[in-house]
């Protein structure tokens, strides 16, 4: 059985070694557990919305009840219809009620090693005097605004001062270009921008401001006022009267400003993520079941003793992953978390270890790609350090290969720690797919099962469902975080997740079954590249290709890296006039680079002749795929012209031999 494994899951895994070994949770984990058993498994396959209901009750504080659970009018649903609740009072006010106010929230620490603990108290007081410079701005519930900040403690605080009035924020991750502002607040038309001169990454002071304003020249003109946090003492231009300094609105504002109750499905944020076309999707979330989601995944998917344990997920706020479990799942449950600024190889590739050691983390959350790079570095780098704090391990954001998940396990956590590989998505608000750290057996490269209150069924080409083997990953129920749509346009959101096969939504990932009942993701099975975690669609990086003067016809591609997953591998077609050259091709990479933000500018730019097309004109991808790995060529007979392969296959070589 076990070899039949191995050939089956060959294909999906790459490059990487097989590991058949499972994990099942140590007696002394489960004796000590938030769940040990199959308890809320078993209450949440009973009566699902019952579960939910009673998750929303036990984890959150209502200001009103709800009267109904669940309005499922498919695909729109609503969830804890008739109840109200204020988000920052269940992430603040309560836990400073409660006697917490000098527990520590966040343990920051800048990159250059500056350091600040903020406790619930204070962050409390600021929250309030932001909700009010916002009101002072103008702003009103029901508006939006972006914030486009580097990982400080005034990012959190910007997000929770907006949901405290019920503004929806939109967080604009801090490497996005000028052009993605524009899109961004356009869509949504933002009325305000939080940003800050800069913030410290690499070792130095990278500036953010410049890129808003540049924004602010070509386009978003719903934009009103930037407010600006000095981080960095850049020096940036202030536009007189448009652009404002934070800690000058700061100091005159009043810290009174009570929590007003929101409806359950009050819009908390967008957040724009990548589709299979060249607009970003705005995918919203409420309030209610999105934060009863969150807290109760952050509670049980990471076994939270809010009382002892120091967390730290090690991602950045600018995707869904620190929305969820740096701000509003970890704050909601009243636990004290770590945020770091920088990059973790500054100044040493010893960084997070050293983190990790300092302040005794009990939980850390990070993505595979980063472990890939921390075995690149060497396992000498954590063996520095003592990380006998560390209980519970996560990864998110693409598939775990074995070989990471067991150096994870043994080098990060010393062969004793349980791994939750938590399957999900922007779309999904909160985890779906994850093991019970007391519960589950796991096995090295698998998210395992769906968590108790979600239901997942693979499904074939014809939406029959599969029983083991490979399949498209459907959900079948609602469940309190999903999105509530994509912000202007219902049409798109249900052409998107809930059209390809009826009544399920539908998330892009391809995934097998095994014959445990197990879940093995694949990746995406659309036109979407997921690169480090980070999702980028080929639409967008082609159109920003073509964009470029030189570039006639361009094809993307992403090919396998063993860092960062995948690679983006452009193939471009020139316009008559212009000769191929290193230069050339380094010139379109930077412009998407410019274009795009940096995180979406190709690895490789290929310029060929021509691509290799179907009769009916469609670029075959899967070729050029197979190109960029290496791979034995598939089944060209359908290509027009069979030349172009091989053409392009030489250029590749000699891209690689550069
Ligand atoms: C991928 C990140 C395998 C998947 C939270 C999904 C994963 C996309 C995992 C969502 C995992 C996320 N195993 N693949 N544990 N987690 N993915 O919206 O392809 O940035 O559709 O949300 O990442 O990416 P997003």
């Amino acid at each position: 059985m076990a070899q039949q494994r191995e050939n089956d899951m060959s294909e999906t895994i790459g490059v990487f070694e097989i590991e058949d070994r499972t994990f099942p949770p140590p007696d002394s984990f489960v004796s000590q557990a938030n769940a040990s058993d199959r308890a809320l498994y078993e209450e949440a396959e009973q009566d699902y919305e019952a579960f939910w209901a009673r998750q929303a009750r036990e984890l959150l504080t209502w200001s009103k009840d709800f009267d109904t659970t669940l309005e499922w009018d498919l695909p729109f649903a609503k969830w804890f219809v008739g109840g109200e609740l204020n988000i920052t009072a269940n992430c603040l006010d309560r836990h400073v009620d409660a006697g917490k106010g000098d527990k520590v929230a966040y343990h920051w620490e800048g990159e250059p090693g500056d350091t600040r603990a903020i406790t619930y108290a204070e962050l409390l007081t600021d929250v309030k005097k932001f909700a009010n410079v916002l009101k002072s701005l103008g702003l009103e519930k029901g508006d939006r605004a972006a914030i486009y900040m580097p990982m400080i403690p005034e990012l959190p605080v910007a997000m929770l001062a907006c949901a405290r009035i019920g503004v929806a924020h939109s967080v604009i991750f801090g490497g996005f270009s000028a052009e993605a502002i524009v899109d961004r607040c356009e869509d949504a038309e933002a009325r305000v921008i939080v940003t800050a001169d800069g913030g410290y990454r690499k070792g130095a002071a990278a500036p953010l401001k410049p890129t808003v304003d540049e924004a602010l020249k070509t386009g978003a003109s719903s934009v009103e006022h930037v407010v600006v946090v000095n981080r960095c003492d850049l020096g940036p231009d202030m536009t007189s009267d448009r652009d404002l300094w934070w800690h000058e609105l700061m100091a005159g504002a009043s810290d009174d400003c009570p929590a007003e109750p929101m409806d359950a499905e009050q819009l908390l944020y967008l957040l724009y993520t990548s589709g299979t076309t060249a607009k970003p999707k705005g995918i919203m979330h409420t309030t209610g079941g999105y934060l009863t989601q969150v807290a109760f995944t952050h509670k049980y998917v990471f076994d939270l003793k809010p009382d002892t344990d120091i967390y730290w997920c090690a991602a950045d706020i600018g995707w869904v992953t620190g929305h969820s479990y740096i701000v509003y799942g970890p704050l909601a449950n009243g636990c004290t978390s770590v945020m770091y600024e920088g990059t973790p190889d500054t100044p040493a590739q010893d960084r997070l270890w050293d983190i990790v050691e300092r302040y005794e983390v009990t939980q850390l959350y990070t993505a595979p790609t980063a472990i890939r790079m921390f075995m690149k570095w060497g396992a000498q780098e954590p063996a520095k350090h003592d990380l006998s704090s560390l209980r519970v391990l996560g990864t998110v954001g693409e598939p775990i290969n074995p070989e990471a998940w067991m150096w994870y396990h043994e080098h990060i956590g010393g062969g004793r720690t349980p791994i939750v590989d938590t399957w999900w998505q922007t779309e999904t608000g909160g985890h779906m797919i994850s093991p019970l750290p007391g519960v589950t057996t796991t096995k090295p490269g698998s998210a395992c099962r769906p968590i108790p209150g979600v239901f997942a069924e693979l499904v074939d080409d014809e939406g029959n469902p599969v029983e083991v083997g490979g399949g498209y990953l459907t959900i079948t129920r609602p469940w309190p975080s999903m999105l509530r749509g994509i912000w202007g346009d219902p049409d798109r959101y249900r052409d998107t997740y809930w059209s390809r096969f009826e009544g399920r939504y539908f998330a892009g990932d391809g995934a097998k079954l095994d014959e445990d009942g197990y879940l093995w993701l694949l990746g995406r099975v659309d036109d979407v590249m997921n690169i480090s975690g980070h999702r980028i669609s080929t639409t967008e990086v082609e159109s920003a290709l073509v964009d470029h003067s030189a570039v006639a016809e361009a094809a993307v591609v992403g090919g396998i890296d063993e860092i960062t997953g995948q690679a983006i591998i452009g193939y471009v077609i020139l316009r008559g006039g212009n000769e191929p050259s290193q230069e050339l091709g380094d010139e379109i990479r930077e412009h998407v680079g410019v274009k795009l933000g940096k995180i979406a500018r190709p690895k490789a730019v290929i310029i060929v002749p021509d691509l290799p097309k179907t009769r009916s004109g469609k670029i075959m991808r899967r070729l050029l795929r197979d190109v960029a790995d290496g791979r034995e060529l598939g089944d060209t007979t359908t290509l027009a012209d069979p030349g172009v392969v091989a053409e392009i296959a030489n250029r590749a070589a000699e891209e690689d031999d550069d």
